[in-house]
């Protein structure tokens, strides 16, 4: 069977889950289910990321133990991802065993590669973002400060620190020309395409060897063999897309490379510049795919704790329900660019493409079914132009949901959907089905209420991956038995026709009630 990896970015565990790793994990989680649908063995993994100086200080402010901030933080993504629906295959936890050894032999293997020195660190460094900076790299950004020594983080625009210590070093340099290459060999290497842009000027700048151990904390991995050093914490994270596939034990041919790695916009120079470099020094196959997403704001402002505005998951499933937040993220902003959040958009979106074009499709339709055919679908067979290209549109838009969800381009697959659900309410117009039972038309009937049902058929498969609770919900109403969205593949139950003659559907209910404005 043909196999397919995503990954999300393993969230920090100095931190509340917010709207911006819900984004990314129901992202990844429609590619998932998406590709399981398709017929493929999808793997789909994702985690929290727990070393790092960052946690350690957060972990002495309140006088515990960092793995006792990371146990009680860790809880709280494993008990939303649940209620979000995610049907991630494994988590990832960074202070696991399992994972320490996969970091341990990365380290071997880039280090037996001849890429690795130990030298003299001395640089600028900012805590929260867990990042060097040159002092050149400060100056360029106007975040030098010539008065005093308060330099600020050209990215968050916090101070940073001056570091000096024994450090190991990865020859990243080394890998500049290589990386370029590839880059040019692998045009869907980066997405979107600006992005690749970006990190093509960047690496085309220069790359300076990189600093990957430190000695001024201990919440880390050891360095094998000289655990006065713990493992940079960015070696440490990125190498959690192999640890999830049994690495080093396993062997993670099956899946790796990974077909596509999920992430921020923020982290995109460590998963298209440092991951990919590291990769090829420890000879292991590069990802497919790193695909930035952009960011939200709220109500137009920049979301932080600060502001106190950061979107609480559990809130918004409250207030939408699960499903209509899943689908706001993904139909309202092209992956890719950034968002703004906003609880009227929500509600206009909704309104507008669940709950009237949608919601009312399936309604009247089985509500019609039910009116003059007690719920029975009748197959004739015979089919006019019209019906004939409702056919043609429901199986062009199967083929090209495929095609934009190989592309990360949720919008588009979901435009494409919605195209067919308006196309079929014009169909209803049409054909006013409520005129050909006052006609006595039995047939032209019966078969306009079997292309209405075959129609909603395919296009609630198509949603499974968006909105599987609510998918679910339909389904039932359709085929009139439990459903469970998990097991359904296309090869099976993509064709149309396959709706039999005699079918019964169940009386409608209500799938979107419309919310108030
Ligand atoms: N631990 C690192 C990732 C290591 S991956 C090997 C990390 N963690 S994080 O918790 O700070 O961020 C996780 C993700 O959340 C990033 O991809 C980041 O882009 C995303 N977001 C944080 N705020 C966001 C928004 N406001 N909007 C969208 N995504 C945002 O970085």
């Amino acid at each position: 069977m043909q196999s397919y990896y995503v990954t999300t970015p393993i969230y920090y565990v100095n931190d509340e889950p917010h709207l911006g790793h819900v984004y990314t994990t129901v992202a990844a989680d429609v590619l998932a289910r998406h590709q399981r649908l398709y017929g493929l063995d999808a793997f789909f993994l994702t985690g929290v990321d727990e070393h790092g100086q960052k946690v350690q200080q957060a972990a002495e402010a309140r006088g515990i133990a960092p793995i006792e901030l990371a146990d009680q933080v860790v809880e709280r993504y494993r008990a939303l991802w649940p209620k979000l629906s995610i049907s991630h295959d494994d988590f990832i936890r960074t202070s696991s065993e399992r994972h320490q050894q996969a970091v341990q032999e990365m380290w071997r293997r880039i280090d037996a590669s001849g890429s690795m020195y130990k030298g003299f660190y001395e640089d600028w460094y900012c805590v929260p973002c867990e990042t060097y900076w040159k002092e050149t790299q400060i100056k360029e950004a106007g975040c030098w400060d010539d008065e005093q020594t308060k330099h600020l983080c050209p990215d968050c625009k916090r101070p940073v620190e001056r570091v000096q210590e024994e450090s190991y070093f990865f020859r990243l340099g080394d890998y500049q020309q290589a990386l370029l290459d590839h880059i040019a060999k692998n045009p869907d290497f980066i997405a979107p395409v600006s992005r690749r842009n970006e990190v093509v000027r960047f690496v085309e700048g220069g790359l300076h060897d990189l600093s990957v151990s430190r000695t001024t904390f201990s919440w880390g991995v050891p360095v094998p063999g000289d655990d006065k050093h713990v493992v940079y914490v960015w070696i440490d994270a990125l190498t959690n897309y192999l640890t999830g596939l049994g690495f080093p034990d396993k062997d993670v041919s099956q899946y790796w490379p990974a077909d596509v790695h999920l992430i921020g916009k923020d982290i995109l120079r460590f998963h298209a510049v440092y991951w990919p470099c590291m990769l090829m020094a420890a000879g292991i196959p590069l990802p497919r795919r790193v695909f930035a997403h952009g960011w939200w704001t709220v109500e137009g402002e920049k979301m932080s704790k600060s502001r106190g505005n950061a979107l609480a998951p559990d809130d918004l499933m409250a207030r939408y329900g699960v499903d209509p937040l899943r689908y706001f993220l993904l139909r309202e902003v092209p992956f890719g660019q950034d968002g703004d959040f906003s609880h009227d958009a929500l509600k206009q979106r909704y309104n507008s493409e669940l709950a009237n074009d949608l919601g009312n499709m399936l309604n009247r339709s089985l509500s019609m079914l039910q009116k003059y055919r007690d719920g029975i679908i009748r197959h004739t067979g015979v089919e006019m132009s019209g019906d004939r290209a409702l056919i043609a549109n429901v199986e062009a838009m199967q083929r090209e949901v495929h095609e934009h969800l190989q592309q990360q381009a949720f919008h588009l697959a979901l435009e494409r959907i919605n195209e067919v659900v308006r196309h079929g309410n014009r169909y209803v117009e049409d054909n006013a089905p409520w005129a050909l039972a006052r006609q006595g038309d039995d047939e032209r009937l019966d078969t306009v209420l079997y292309h209405l049902v075959e129609m909603l058929r395919l296009v609630t498969l198509e949603l499974t991956p968006f909105m599987p609770e609510k998918a679910a919900a339909m389904l039932e109403q359709l085929m009139n038995a439990s459903v469970s969205v998990d097991g359904l593949r296309m090869h099976e139950l993509g064709g149309w026709g396959l709706l039999t003659d005699g079918h019964q559907c169940a009386r409608p209910e209500p799938v979107f009630p419309r919310m108030d404005e």
